[in-house]
């Protein structure tokens, strides 16, 4: 059995809709039990008892959210050299953006050795104004669709060995 840990934060509930399409699509797959965590609930021994891992964040302030980092703060160092060549893969809900956010979680999992499996998935919700930024986001059908599948391809490649 295989564990798949998708780790993530949302302010207004569109990275949460994100994480979720992963994680029920990727528990499709019997041979890979799927953990879903808040970045804030997720700890060292978490990271450490996973095979391979989805990150999920907001790009806010042209950076990943700060929970998020948070979470890599807590966590980097105790992993360091302890979860080399695990797979993961990135999604990052952002308005019209999204790079940055990708490029920094990129960088930090180059430290812990980790392998990209799928170019960083994302899902732009277009919103410009204050009002539209904070209000709560639904994500389309199409995008929460590319989230399953990204689920779904890291829980069923982790299942057969592939990563
Ligand atoms: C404080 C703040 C800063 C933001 N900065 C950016 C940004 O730099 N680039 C971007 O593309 N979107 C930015 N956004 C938009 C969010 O990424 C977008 O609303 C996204 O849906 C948030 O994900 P969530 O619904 O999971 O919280 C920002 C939102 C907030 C609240």
């Amino acid at each position: 059995m295989k564990t798949l840990l998708i780790v993530y934060h949302s302010l207004t509930g569109g990275t949460r809709q994100m994480a979720e399409a992963a994680a029920s699509a990727a528990s499709l797959e019997p041979e890979t039990s799927v953990r879903l965590l808040l970045a804030t609930d997720a700890e060292p021994a978490d990271v450490l008892a996973a095979d391979g891992y989805i990150f999920a964040t907001p790009e806010n302030l042209a950076a990943m959210a700060g929970r998020m980092k948070d979470f890599f703060d807590r966590t980097y160092y105790p992993a360091l050299d302890r979860i080399n060549g695990r797979p993961y893969a990135t999604m990052i809900c952002a308005g019209s953006d999204g790079q940055n956010a990708a490029r920094q979680i990129a960088r930090i999992v180059t430290g812990w050795r980790l392998r990209a499996v799928a170019d960083p998935l994302i899902i732009c919700t277009r919103a410009q104004t204050p009002d539209a930024i904070l209000a709560p986001k639904t994500i389309t059908p199409e995008a929460l669709g590319r989230c399953r599948d990204l689920g779904a391809a890291l829980s069923s490649g982790l299942a057969a060995g592939i990563f």
